[in-house]
């Protein structure tokens, strides 16, 4: 009663007298925004279409938490606010109409106390208020803006610096006091233009052989190689000093058989075509445990099908995946993810469903262009999208797929949580791994193994352990900036887990065209973000998993896909992943050593303006006048003394090598 009378006495003051409404919004106390009715004057932001608001994962809630559920924080209820993920951002057009933005800010109590957070409130690009680190559990935390006269409300969340792991950030209560009922709810980008940048073509005139520099296989095991080259009217293939037991295709430059004996071998691979002729060398090492010496490259069908896969698509993209260049620059996976599977028959053998008639001439097909096939399971009886897991059938399966012919498995967690009970401790976390893990040495061929488990208990530090040659760090991407920078930069410190064989994996890429189901959109990440999406997976060795329909990429997408230099960042062979060395006004500076004894640095702009960025060389310890090149453009810029600076679009990166390559 108390309250609404408060309400009614401040709602008659309304329309006549702003000054005093304004005074009353500035006092606003949080348990006015608590319940269902809005503080008088203002609006709650959760009635409003909120589809433009970017969220780091799932989607936004209005007035629910991020997974749906009522919104609390610090255990204390709200009826309205938006329920958002880090790293997050949402723009309000105010029109010059709006006076004050008020919000009670924290972590939502469904992660357990866990997450860390911060929420600012910029007002036309300058920050206005800051909530400082929020972690789970904390009491709610007012944040009251003045809006008089501001043309644009943006609201950031971002992951407190430590990855956005459970990083569920309510903007409980949230409203804005606005006089005019043309406020609405727009991207949060700070109205950030989407300017093409240039980068050079992926397909250049002269020969080449690109891709991996050292690949692995068991002996005695099937092994396939398409030598990646480019270049116009490629005619004939070589390979000196190959393993006994391979052979090459001379028309296809298909490398095939099993390596008969254990042992490190120096190929030297050569390409003939109209445009000259090229040779370089390959190692191939043949032992146990060889597999993935580089960061898997290929494609996977979820960021774009999902459960619209089927085998028509995964051989129109085994097609496009050599029609388009990607095979020519190194891409070799084709890999079919969850919804594939049908049951199981008498003899408790997985069966596909009618969607995938025959998984052994599918497989086939993709060998027969020199590419892999890729499948996808769960530890669990069920998979993510509830067909059939390989729990207490992981032997049967490995040796199912084997027989398919397989070459990579992607192990996902998903519905093991019933079998392991809600805490495994960290042996229950490994368990599934360990023995999927062992029925995959046993099956008789190669299949890389892919961990899928979100993070839980820092896989990266046991990944290899349990046999993993690449273990997901995260949740699931999408194609934003909120996922992408949340996820991305939130790989530091990982580095030091991943190496040649084991890899971080920040999940798969986000660029052309995607949509995870029947329905394709183009990325909604701006041309400069999707440059620092393929710089900083490069710079992370991370494995580079296309997400999106090959067969319908236009040429920037290609063009980003296929520069060679900056794949050879990521296939690197010394497979040292890059960490953060300097992060100074926004301006983020990753360093990855090469084998050639330069450094890849990139360097990113996190903020909302285009902005100069400096990498200083005693950030990357070296010392004296450096040769610069950029890679993206694939020119030298000059020697440098000391540092070297350059302006960044918002949002945006350079990728460059510093250094003489040794011995030079
Ligand atoms: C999980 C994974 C995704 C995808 C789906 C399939 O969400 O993280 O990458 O494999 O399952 O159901």
């Amino acid at each position: 009663m108390r309250k609404l009378g408060y309400q009614l006495w401040l709602s008659m003051f309304t329309a006549s007298l702003p000054a005093i409404t304004l005074a009353a919004a500035a006092e606003t106390s949080l348990q006015n925004l608590t319940g269902q009715d809005a503080p008088a004057g203002a609006v709650w932001l959760d009635t409003f279409d909120l589809s433009p608001v970017e969220t780091g994962w799932g989607s936004v809630g209005a007035g629910k938490s991020a997974e749906g559920k009522p919104m609390s924080v610090g255990k204390q209820s709200f009826a309205h606010g938006l329920g958002t993920h880090a790293d997050s951002v949402a723009g309000v057009d105010l029109k010059k109409t709006a006076t004050r933005f008020v919000a009670a800010v924290g972590v939502d109590d469904e992660t357990d106390k866990r997450g860390s957070v911060v929420f600012q409130v910029w007002v036309d690009k300058v920050k206005k208020a800051d909530s400082g680190l929020l972690k789970g559990g904390d009491a709610p935390k007012l944040l009251s803006v003045d809006l008089t006269g501001a043309d644009m409300l943006t609201l950031v969340v971002t992951d407190g610096g430590d990855g956005n792991a459970s990083d569920h950030a309510d903007w409980a209560g949230a409203a804005v006091f606005a006089t005019g009922s043309s406020v609405k709810v727009v991207p949060g980008n700070f109205g950030l233009p989407n300017i093409m940048p240039e980068i050079a073509s992926g397909d250049p005139a002269k020969t080449s052989i690109n891709g991996p520099r050292i690949v692995g296989t068991t002996p005695g095991k099937p092994f396939i190689f398409l030598v990646p080259a480019t270049g116009a009217g490629l005619t004939k293939f070589s390979a000196k000093k190959l393993p006994p037991g391979l052979k090459m295709d001379s028309v296809t430059g298909i490398i095939t058989g099993a390596v008969e004996q254990p042992g490190t071998y120096e190929v030297t691979l050569a390409v003939k075509g109209k445009s000259g002729s090229a040779s370089r060398k390959l190692v191939i090492e043949a032992g146990d445990h060889k597999l993935a010496r580089t960061p898997p490259m290929g494609w996977n069908s979820w960021n774009c099908w999902a459960g619209a896969i089927d085998d028509a698509k995964v051989r129109a993209a085994a097609d496009a995946m050599v029609k388009c260049g990607l095979a020519a620059h190194g891409y070799q996976y084709i890999n079919i993810d969850d919804c594939w599977e049908k049951g199981r028959d008498a003899s408790g053998e997985i069966v596909s469903n009618e969607k995938f008639p025959d998984m052994q001439g599918l497989a086939d097909y993709v060998h027969s262009k020199g590419l892999r096939l890729g499948i996808y399971s769960s530890p669990g009886p069920q998979t993510c999208a509830s067909f059939t897991g390989s729990y207490q059938h992981e032997a049967q399966d490995a040796k199912t797929y084997a027989k398919w012919g397989i070459d990579y498995l992607k192990y996902d967690w998903c519905s093991y949580g019933s079998v392991a009970g809600n805490n495994p401790g960290l042996d229950g976390l490994k368990k599934p791994y360990h023995i999927m893990d062992k029925a995959l040495d046993n099956c008789g061929r190669d299949i890389v193994y892919s961990l899928c488990q979100y993070g839980m208990g820092n896989v990266w530090e046991w990944g290899a352990e349990v046999g993993g040659n690449c273990w997901r760090t995260t949740g699931d991407i999408t194609d934003n900036w909120g996922s992408l920078s949340g996820i991305g930069f939130g790989q530091n410190g990982h580095e030091k887990f991943a190496g040649p064989g084991h890899w971080n994996d920040p999940d798969m890429l986000i660029v052309g065209r995607v949509g995870w189901g029947p329905n394709l959109h183009p990325t909604k990440l701006k041309y400069v973000e999707q440059v620092t999406h393929i710089t900083l997976w490069s710079l992370l060795s991370a494995p580079l998993l296309i997400g999106c329909d090959m067969s319908n990429m236009d040429k920037f997408t290609i063009d980003l896909l296929t520069n060679d230099e900056v794949l050879d960042v990521n296939q690197d062979p010394l497979g040292k992943p890059a960490g953060r060395v300097a992060d100074r006004n926004g301006i983020q500076v990753w360093r990855r050593p090469l084998q050639d004894g330069t450094t890849a640095v990139g360097m990113f702009n996190t903020g909302p303006e285009a902005a100069d960025g400096t990498v200083q060389w005693v950030d990357i310890g070296v010392h004296g006048k450096q040769p610069v090149r950029d890679l993206w453009v694939q020119q030298e810029l000059g020697g440098f003394d000391g540092q070297y600076t350059v302006t960044i679009p918002a949002h945006g990166a350079v990728l460059l090598k510093i250094g003489r390559p040794s011995g030079q």
